[in-house]
């Protein structure tokens, strides 16, 4: 059995001090939540104010992004020395904001995966077609190019610890959502994939989240498609008790 991972992408919102307050509502919210991993991603400024909140709490701490070198002459860079140091068990790479806007290619995103593994850091790959790919058919292969060249070189227990995040660019912040449908007809074929490079065992015991405009009031008919393990939530994961009803679906 899977256990689901819901992580709050907090992106470039909140100053330290709302950040720490965010996560001090969400506690409360989420305390008796154990059947669910929760996650937040807040920005990396805010990380060491967050870490110290959540401590003996049942929510961890991802960054949102990294470079893949321990250390050296990178300006403005973070390394994954410096975020396990600061608490991070997991890391969001890939996201469709960085491929965007900050030149990110399934190339950078291996680098970085390979190196959060290094450093016993789960990485959240992101991966997921735009709007005029799904309408020009070709989804599945932009799918396949993210998921083969991301994953390349992985040995089977980084696979395994490795999450990836399903997030069809055309649903991020836009109000509309894949269908539970849709998301389960790509979270299957992703499965396929990682059966088809490691083995069908391995792809059974892998965390493929969804993501794209997650809401308290979407997340249980994508949580009831066999093949959806969680979410990776953005707008909806700023206001705690938003954010609490999504990780508590069940009840
Ligand atoms: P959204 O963002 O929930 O605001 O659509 C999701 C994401 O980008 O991870």
């Amino acid at each position: 059995m899977r256990k689901p991972i819901i992580a709050g992408n907090w992106k470039m919102n909140k100053t330290i001090s709302e950040a720490v307050s965010l996560v001090n509502s969400l506690k409360g919210l989420v305390v008796n939540t154990t059947d669910v991993e929760i996650i937040v991603a807040p920005s990396y400024i805010s990380l060491s104010a967050v870490a110290d909140a959540i401590k003996g709490s049942n929510i961890k701490l991802s960054a949102q992004d990294m470079y893949w070198e321990k250390n050296g002459a990178f300006t403005g860079e973070i390394s994954p020395l410096m975020l396990k140091d600061t608490g991070c068990q997991f890391v969001i790479i890939g996201h469709s904001e960085r491929r965007l806007y900050f030149a990110e290619t399934n190339e950078t995103v291996n680098k970085k995966v390979k190196s959060a593994h290094e450093y016993s850091i789960r990485p959240i790959m992101c991966v997921g077609e735009k709007l005029e790919e799904r309408e020009a058919g070709t989804t599945k292969d932009i799918i396949k190019d993210h998921v083969i060249n991301g994953l390349s070189g992985l040995t089977e227990e980084q696979m395994l610890a490795t999450v990836i995040a399903y997030e069809p660019v055309w649903a991020i912040g836009t109000g509309k959502t894949a269908t539970p449908d849709q998301a389960q007809e790509v979270h299957g074929f992703i499965r396929e994939l990682i059966s088809g490079i490691y083995s069908p065992s391995i792809a059974d015991s892998v965390i493929i989240q969804y993501g794209g405009s997650v809401k308290p009031d979407n997340i249980a008919e994508l949580m009831a498609k066999p093949d959806i393990d969680g979410g990776l939530i953005g707008g909806a994961s700023l206001d705690a008790e938003s954010f609490a009803k999504i990780v508590n679906y069940k009840a």
